[in-house]
């Protein structure tokens, strides 16, 4: 269960961190393209963002406690920070990309741990969440010029 419990942890740093990064994009975003991106990463971090309270909750239902500190998620999350702020809109694309695919890697780990443990509903809660960022990965793609097809990852 301590595994389990580590992975949601993680996965939950890992969920804000990428919340956060793509709300920033949304920010930052510049160029002719502005207002399909401004609105693009709109729709992605708000779907990202309701997930928070799920996983976090779904912690508190393992009798843990959720972590909420920026010191906790620096140490738990698997996604670098993005302090570099002035990027053009393939880049942001491109690491939104890469981010997603280890979002669904913290997902995975996750799983498993859940289907050890025998968390049906929460297996159940994660594999709605796969099928929620392989969506936001097709978006991502089709998008991103010369993407690859078969990865997760750019
Ligand atoms: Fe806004």
């Amino acid at each position: 269960m301590d595994s389990l419990i580590e992975a949601m942890k993680k996965y939950l740093a890992t969920n804000f961190s990428f919340y956060l990064k793509i709300h920033q994009f949304h920010w930052n975003v510049q160029g002719p393209n502005f207002p399909q991106y401004h609105k693009f990463f709109n729709k992605m971090y708000e779907e990202v963002w309701e997930a928070t309270d799920d996983i976090a909750e779904h912690i508190r239902s393992l009798n843990a406690f959720a972590p909420g500190s920026l010191k906790d998620y620096k140490q738990l999350t698997m996604i670098e920070d993005q302090t570099e702020l002035a990027l053009d809109d393939q880049q942001m694309l491109a690491i939104a990309y890469a981010d997603n695919g280890t979002v669904i890697e913290a997902i995975k780990i996750a799983y498993k741990a859940a289907e050890f443990n025998n968390e049906i509903g929460l297996s159940n809660f994660l594999q709605d969440r796969m099928d929620q960022h392989k969506k936001i990965a097709w978006m991502l793609r089709a998008t991103i010029k010369n993407a690859p097809m078969t990865s997760t990852k750019p």
